[in-house]
């Protein structure tokens, strides 16, 4: 099976000691998870070596980093970079969140060079993807999607692409509480899954795990997650609470 995936995404919320204490109770619960099962917390910056430290003894928990800049290393201030990251040993990041591409102008160009940053520093880039509203209403969301894969991955070797794990988040379900249909997501997945495998093949899409985001909460993730093509869920809202997440957690296929 492949790879089922909780990506938590605290965006820019909680105090420091707020999100220690998130992350206790969520691990004290003592949620095992199986194999093929993966937990990611992606934190803010100051929080990533907390949360490495917390989630050191835990089976396929991981901590992760919500952006990276594009370029190797200079005169950027305020910025993070991808070797940065990986000099604290955390191994995910998330790239092209679609906050990042709205309120900080990332193109599918940048992206890919971000992609090729992380993939450098032995990173595994969470590569969010998802249509607006207008574009959705317009019935052209299939081809914007493929269009951001094609740009920002495309370039990469199979071996390389295998170890990216994908994000679809259609931009009208962030944090609106309007969750896509079970069919509206397990129809793009599949739809994902058929654009890699026109560049890679069968065999390398069929091992890419692709989770959806877009209001994923406890009572919904269930049946999200059980469609064929979805593996998992990347969630904003739902990652603050400790009782939803855990619950979503549960809710991976088993
Ligand atoms: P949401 O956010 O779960 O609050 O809709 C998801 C995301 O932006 O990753």
């Amino acid at each position: 099976m492949r790879t089922q995936i909780a990506a938590a995404n605290w965006k820019m919320n909680l105090k420091y000691q707020q999100g220690e204490k998130l992350l206790d109770e969520i691990l004290d619960t003592k949620l095992l998870l199986k194999d093929h099962q993966k937990v990611i917390f992606a934190v803010p910056f100051p929080y990533l070596i907390m949360a490495r430290s917390e989630v050191s003894e835990e089976k396929n928990y991981h901590a992760a980093a919500q952006n990276c800049h594009h370029k190797k290393s200079g005169a950027f201030t305020g910025e993070v970079s991808a070797e940065m990251i990986h000099s604290l040993n955390i191994s995910y990041c998330i790239v092209g969140h679609s906050e990042r591409r709205e309120f900080f102008s990332e193109s599918n160009a940048v992206l890919a060079e971000k992609i090729n940053l992380c993939l450098e520093n032995f990173i595994t880039p969470v590569f969010c993807c998802g249509e607006a509203l207008k574009i959705r209403e317009a019935g052209t969301q299939n081809d914007f999607v493929a269009l951001q894969l094609k740009e920002s991955l495309f370039h990469l070797t199979p071996g390389q692409v295998s170890s990216v794990i994908i994000a679809y988040e259609p931009i009208w379900a962030i944090g609106t509480g309007k969750t896509a249909t079970t069919e509206q997501a397990q129809e793009m997945h599949a739809h994902l899954r058929s654009v890699i495998a026109g560049q890679y093949g069968d065999e390398l899409a069929n091992q890419i795990s692709i989770l959806y985001g877009g209001s994923v909460k406890a009572n919904n993730a269930k049946e999200l997650f059980s469609c064929p093509d979805v593996d998992g869920g990347l969630v904003g809202g739902a990652s603050l609470v400790s009782a939803e997440f855990i619950e979503i957690i549960r809710s991976l296929k088993p």
